[in-house]
């Protein structure tokens, strides 16, 4: 049998300097414990556009739907801020989730006991934190038609059109119950059913699938507004949240600034199981391309490496892999070993990216 496959597109900004760490720990695991990866690369977003004049060349698409997991490090800068919409970095990633249909994406919250003063809240509202949102990802005001810039009479409108079908909501609102169940067993489905239809719309469906299948999980439903005020008042309150695709952009930023810093939160966007059973999948870290790190060393490696642990949990079936990959991130926090973006303690001298991946392989190799 061959090896799992899996594509790196390390992207721009600070991307490729995370991914050359990533790659280290996957070496690593073919190293020491037996998994060989068959690993190839390649180009998105801007590095993509500046090659071929397109964000996403179609091979590359092409490889994507053909590998177990797609990592991908992050897209966009300044230096592409005035390039035609349909050509920006950012569209190139959005055609990976719409044509690989990743409808789930999953956006983990996590407080490292190490790191709970970083939170801009008090340190008992977040210490422990161990959230998930599930954002959908490839339809909602992302993708709906109309969509566009028009005239009307002497002036110009913007339109986006928020748009869900049932099957869209009930195939998110089911990854959202499975995971519920090997976690807290908790779902909160947040929408604005108090102004949009769609929201009317998702919030029966989510309570159909519910009753009919997952009657033994926790649901409740919040307005969106009242959930992201409720994620900074307490939101321990929470085990798995499920909402729409711009809803779930907005709450997972605010979620991810709970745990103190969005360098360290990792994503997995899975779509329905290929042949071989396992979903079709890309994992990136929550963070953007940081142009303004980025080619120094100062970037803060571990979400990339902690998508690389949930591609080894949902794509490779390597949970207790995945465990000792996030163990070791644990491990190497707790040694009190920091990047740039988490320094406040005093006397503390930064470490590179490129340090924080060989501590993590320290503490890789000191747990065999
Ligand atoms: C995210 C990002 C993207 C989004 C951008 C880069 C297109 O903000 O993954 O959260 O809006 O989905
Ligand atoms: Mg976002």
């Amino acid at each position: 049998m061959s090896n799992p496959s899996i594509l790196i597109l390390p992207g721009d900004g600070i991307g490729p300097e995370v991914m050359a760490e990533v790659r280290k720990i996957i070496s690593w695991y073919g190293d020491n414990r037996g998994l060989a990866f068959d690993v190839s690369e390649d180009l998105v977003g801007g590095a993509a556009y500046d090659a071929h004049g397109t964000p996403l060349h179609d091979d590359t698409m092409t490889k994507a739907q053909e590998v177990d997991a797609v990592l991908l490090g992050a897209v966009g800068g300044p230096k592409y801020d005035n390039l035609d919409f349909s050509v920006k970095p950012e569209r190139g990633l959005l055609r990976l989730r719409k044509e690989m249909d990743l409808f789930a994406n999953l956006r983990p919250a996590q407080c490292f006991d190490a790191l709970a003063d970083f939170s801009s809240l008090k340190k008992d509202v977040v210490a422990g934190l161990d959230i998930m949102i599930v954002r959908e990802l490839t339809s909602g005001i992302y993708f709906g038609e109309p969509r566009g810039i028009f005239e009307e009479g002497n002036e110009r409108v913007g339109i986006n059109t928020q748009r869900y079908t049932e099957s869209e909501i009930e195939r998110v609102a089911r990854s959202a119950f499975e995971l519920a169940r090997r976690r807290g067993n908790k779902v909160c489905s947040m929408e604005k059913a108090n102004v949009m239809e769609s929201g009317i719309l998702w919030r029966e469906v989510v309570q159909k699938v519910h009753d009919e299948e997952y009657a033994d999980v926790e649901l409740s439903h919040m307005y969106a507004d009242a959930g992201a005020m409720q994620l900074c008042r307490w939101p321990k309150q929470f085990d798995v949240i499920v909402t729409d695709n711009l809803f779930g952009d907005l709450l997972s930023d605010a979620a991810a600034m709970l745990t103190g810093s969005l360098g360290m939160l990792p994503s997995a966007s899975l779509g329905a199981p290929m042949a071989n059973g396992r979903p079709k999948a890309l994992y990136e870290p929550v963070h953007g391309s940081a142009p303004d790190i980025a080619g120094e060393g100062k970037a803060n490696p571990i979400a990339c490496v902690l998508s690389f642990a949930m591609a080894l949990r949902y794509s490779f079936d390597q949970g207790a892999e995945a465990d000792r990959l996030e163990q070791a991130v644990e491990k190497v926090l707790a040694d009190g070993v920091r990047t740039a973006d988490l320094l406040g303690e005093e006397g503390v001298t930064p470490v590179s990216t490129s340090e924080m991946g060989d501590a993590i392989i320290a503490a890789l190799n000191a747990s065999l």
